[in-house]
C-alpha cells in the first residue's frame, strides 16, 4: 500500500508498507512509471531491484522496473490524508480503515508481539496450556456482570425454548474455575482467552468483550508467591516487547503519551532493555499495603472524594488513583480484602473483628487495577459454609463438582488474572482502552 507519492522532475518517489514494520520501503522509479491511479492508499506491485540505499535514514530502496496498481483509492474520500497524523479519536471513528494508521498499525504490530511473549512466559515457566470455555454455567466472580446466552428465533424449536443446554448460559467472566479443576493435576496452569463482562463499558478502561491472562498455581500458601508470578510476567513481557518492536513502542511513547509517564513505566519497572537507544536496568519497585491500611490512608488523605472511603466499601477510581500516587507513582499491591466484599472463592484469613481474605490487586498509574488474584480456600469446611450462601439453584451441579475439588487431594492453591488490554494501555500510556483492541465497539449500527 502506498504511503506517500513524491514526483519530481527526473525521479518518482513512492514509499510503500505491506504491514510488516512502521519503517516503509522507498521505491525509486523514473517518473514515465507514474500514472493516475498511483495515489496514497493504492494497492501496488512493484517490481524491480532491491539495492543498498545511498541515503542515510534507510538501508535499502527498491529500483522499479514496473509498478502496477492493483487497487486504487479514492483519496477525496479515503479518510485518512498522506503524512498527516489522525489524533486516536478521529481514528476511532474509522473501525474498518484506522489499521491503515501508523499509530494502530504500530498498537497491532505490539499487541500480538506481546501475545506471544505471554505464551513463551508461562511455557518456559512450565505452565500448561488450558483452553478454558467460552459459553460457561457458572457465574465465577458472581458480581452479576453477565451475558447470558439463548438460541435466535429461528433456532428456536418452541416458544418457550431459548436456553441451548437447558440450564442458563453465560459468555464466560473468568476461566479461574475450570484453571482451579486443571491445577488438582497440573502444578501450573494458564489461560489466555476472550472475557465478556456487562458493566459499565463507557468508561476508559471498560470493555465488554477483552482479553484476560490468567494463571493458577497448587502447593502455593502464600500470596507472595502469586505477586511474584505478577510481578515476572509483567518485567519479562514488557522487556520482550521493548526489545521486539522499539520502533512501534517508540511511536507511543513520542506521540501518544506524554514523555513523563513514558520515563514512569520503563525506568521503574522493567528488566534490562535498550530503548530510544539507551540501555536501562530496571526493577519494580512496588509497593505492597493492606486493605484497611489503604483505607486509613485515604480518610487522612486532604482530598475530599466523591465516595466516602470506608472500611468494608469498594475502592473507587478516584481512590486507587490516590494510592498510587501516595506511593510515588509506581506499582501499588493491596492486599487482604473484606470477606463480603469479595467473590466465595477467596481464602478465609480467619482475622477479626474486620474479616478479610487473602486477595491481591496489582494497581498500576494511570490504569488503576491491572490484576486481580488471591488463594483460594482449599478447606472443604469453609468453602461448604460459604456456598450455602452463594449457591443459586441453578448453579447447583456446578457448585457440588467445586465441592469435589476440595474432597479428592486438595491442595493450597492460588492466581490471578490480568486484563490484556489495561496491560496494553499502561505500558504505552494510551488513555482510552477502545484505542489499544483491534475493533472499537464505536457504533452499534457498524458493520463490524
Ligand atoms: O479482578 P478480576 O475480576 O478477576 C477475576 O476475574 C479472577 N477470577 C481472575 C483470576 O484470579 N483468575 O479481573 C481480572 C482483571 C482485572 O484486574 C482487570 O485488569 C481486567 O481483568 N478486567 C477488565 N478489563 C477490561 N474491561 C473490563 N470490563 C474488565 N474487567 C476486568
Ligand atoms: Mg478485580
Amino acid at each position: 500500500w502506498v504511503r506517500s507519492v513524491r514526483a519530481q522532475k527526473e525521479v518518482l518517489f513512492l514509499h510503500i508498507n505491506d504491514g510488516s514494520s512502521l519503517e516503509h520501503l522507498q521505491v525509486v522509479a523514473d517518473p514515465s512509471l507514474e500514472n493516475r491511479d498511483l495515489t496514497f492508499g493504492s494497492a501496488v506491485e512493484v517490481r524491480g531491484k532491491l539495492v543498498k540505499s545511498p541515503h542515510r535514514r534507510q538501508n535499502m530502496e527498491l529500483q522499479a522496473e514496473t509498478i502496477r496498481v492493483v487497487g486504487p483509492c479514492d483519496i477525496w474520500t479515503f479518510p485518512l490524508k498522506m503524512k498527516e497524523r489522525h489524533p486516536l479519536e478521529y481514528v476511532r471513528q474509522f473501525p474498518h480503515l484506522r489499521c491503515r494508521s501508523n499509530t494502530l498499525a504500530s498498537l497491532l504490530r505490539i499487541r500480538s508481539e506481546a501475545t506471544a511473549a505471554i505464551h513463551s512466559f508461562f511455557q518456559d515457566n512450565g505452565y500448561v496450556h488450558i483452553h478454558t470455555p467460552i459459553i460457561t454455567s457458572n457465574d465465577c466472580e458472581g458480581a452479576g456482570e453477565l451475558f447470558q446466552i439463548e438460541t435466535s428465533n429461528k433456532a428456536r424449536e418452541s416458544a418457550e425454548k431459548t436456553q441451548f443446554f437447558n440450564v442458563p448460559a453465560f459468555l464466560t467472566v473468568s476461566g479461574q474455575l475450570h484453571l482451579e479443576v486443571m491445577a488438582g493435576a497440573f502444578t501450573h496452569v494458564f489461560t489466555f482467552g476472550p472475557t465478556f463482562r456487562a458493566e459499565n463499558s463507557q468508561s476508559r478502561r471498560h470493555l465488554a468483550e477483552f482479553y484476560m491472562v490468567e494463571a493458577e498455581l497448587s502447593f502455593t500458601e502464600s500470596l507472595q508467591d502469586i505477586m511474584q508470578v505478577m510481578e515476572d510476567l509483567f518485567k519479562t513481557v514488557t522487556s520482550t516487547v521493548l526489545s521486539k518492536c522499539p520502533r512501534d513502542v517508540e511511536l507511543f511513547h513520542k506521540y501518544i503519551a506524554p514523555a513523563q509517564k513514558v520515563i514512569n513505566v520503563i525506568e521503574k519497572t522493567c528488566s534490562p532493555v535498550t530503548h530510544f537507544g539507551v540501555w536501562f536496568f530496571f526493577f519494580f519497585p512496588s509497593c505492597r499495603i493492606s486493605y484497611s491500611e489503604a483505607v486509613e490512608i485515604l480518610k487522612q488523605a486532604s482530598q475530599t472524594f466523591t465516595f466516602k472511603p470506608e472500611w468494608g466499601r469498594d475502592l473507587q477510581t478516584e481512590h486507587e488513583k490516590y494510592l498510587v500516587k501516595h506511593c510515588g507513582e509506581v506499582p501499588v499491591f493491596v492486599i487482604d480484602y473484606p470477606y463480603d466484599l469479595k467473590p466465595f472463592y477467596m481464602r478465609d484469613n480467619e482475622d477479626g473483628p474486620q474479616h478479610t481474605v487473602a486477595a491481591v490487586d496489582l494497581l498500576v498509574p494511570g490504569v488503576g487495577e491491572l490484576c486481580g488474584g488471591s488463594l483460594r480456600e482449599e478447606r472443604l469446611p469453609f468453602l461448604e459454609s460459604r456456598l450455602q450462601r452463594y449457591a443459586k439453584p441453578t448453579g447447583t451441579r456446578g457448585v457440588f463438582q467445586y465441592l469435589d475439588l476440595r474432597k479428592y487431594g486438595s491442595v493450597p492453591h492460588g492466581g490471578f488474572g490480568m486484563g490484556f488490554e489495561r496491560y496494553l494501555q499502561y505500558i504505552l500510556g494510551v488513555d482510552n482502552i477502545k484505542d489499544v483492541i483491534p475493533f472499537p465497539r464505536f457504533s452499534h449500527s457498524c458493520l463490524l
